[in-house]
């Protein structure tokens, strides 16, 4: 199951989106938390190390070996340069689990607290708003759309705060997105910026609030987002304490917040899912990508990379061209 934490800058995003993994983690389920964010500060809420995000290898960094190894036998794809962030997956193609052993999870991903972990890696002043910004972020989208994960197993994504996340076709890769909303006015306006978008492609929603502090809140929550609000995290001072650099244990966080965690965990368990939408879905985004830049750019038609026949999902994974993934 794929969720992303997305909202208002400062929310809160990279503060649940680390404490749901920890939270999976801590019952041994299988996580894979990425943190897609432009500043990344996923891997320090996880508890790594200090030097960790400097000297951990990058998705962002590993662009062509991710595409090569994606691309595969796809006869539909001739290079891993004409492979762009939209490219989907089709026969041929090798498709990626949650949790195994493969070139790019050897190279760019670790272990933080019993959690699996990537990052897109840093981006310069020189990056934002530039298409590096995007192609770094554009690795993340490849690989959601070569995933195939099955009921509890989960993947975890940072996102960007604000419209960023729209530029591509990444906001329609989950199967239940938590929009993270303190009760404010500005932050509500987020929220319903994002459910713009949302609706025009089906994405499902649930707010968390969070900083909640009294009843007053959570009326104002309920009264400006309705039925989208799952659950309230209250300001916490477990959090606190881990911003002092006193971090604890997930166990030790306070009973309400994980209770809230745990009515996460179940909305996203039973999301609904439809592969052949998801598959639907990256087509219309790849092709709007090839006619708004792509095609131009690398100097081909990239509608020929599609493969008509092909859904992704469990069953594309028993095909025989998958037994012979490295
Ligand atoms: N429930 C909470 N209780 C107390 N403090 C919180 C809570 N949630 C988040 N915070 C604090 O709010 C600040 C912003 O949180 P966080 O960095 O998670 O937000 P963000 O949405 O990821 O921000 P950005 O948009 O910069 O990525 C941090 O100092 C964090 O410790
Ligand atoms: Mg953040």
């Amino acid at each position: 199951m794929k969720t992303a934490f997305v909202g208002k800058g400062g929310s809160g995003k990279t503060t649940l989106a680390s404490l749901f993994t920890q939270h999976l983690a801590e019952a041994r389920e299988p996580v894979f938390a990425i943190d897609a964010d432009i500043n990344q500060h996923l891997a320090a809420a996880l508890g790594a190390p200090e030097e960790y995000p400097a000297t951990m290898p990058t998705l962002g960094e590993h662009l062509p070996l991710i595409k090569d190894y994606l691309r595969g036998g796809n006869p539909r794809i001739s290079s891993a340069e004409s492979m762009i962030k939209t490219t989907p997956a089709g026969a041929g193609s090798r498709l990626l689990r949650v949790i195994e052993d493969n070139p790019i999870y050897d190279t760019c991903v670790r272990d933080i607290g019993g959690a699996r972990f990537a990052a897109t890696g840093p981006f310069g002043e020189g990056d934002l708003g530039v298409s590096c910004y995007h192609s770094k972020v554009g690795a993340v989208e490849l690989l959601l759309n070569h995933l195939v994960d099955g009921t509890g197993e989960y993947v975890v994504v940072d996102m960007t705060a604000g419209a960023d996340s729209f530029a591509s076709g990444l906001f329609t890769r989950f199967d239940l997105t938590f929009l993270v909303c303190e009760p404010t006015l500005r932050s509500v306006g987020v929220y319903r910026q994002y459910l713009g978008y949302a609706k025009d492609f089906g994405v499902r929603l649930a707010v968390i609030g969070n900083k909640v502090s009294d009843a007053d809140d959570v009326l104002f929550l309920r009264e400006q987002v309705g039925e989208d609000l799952l659950c309230c995290f209250d300001r916490s001072g477990h959090v606190r304490a881990a911003e002092r650099g006193d971090v604890r244990p997930i166990t030790a966080l306070e009973p309400a917040n994980l209770a809230a965690l745990e009515t996460m965990r179940e909305a996203l368990d039973t999301a609904p899912r439809d592969w052949a939408r998801y598959q639907r879905q990256a087509v219309h985004f790849h092709l709007r990508n090839a006619e708004a830049w792509a095609n131009e750019s690398v100097g081909q038609d990239l509608a020929s990379q599609v493969d008509p026949d092909f859904v992704l999902g469990p069953e594309a994974l028993e095909r025989p061209h998958q037994v012979m993934q490295v």
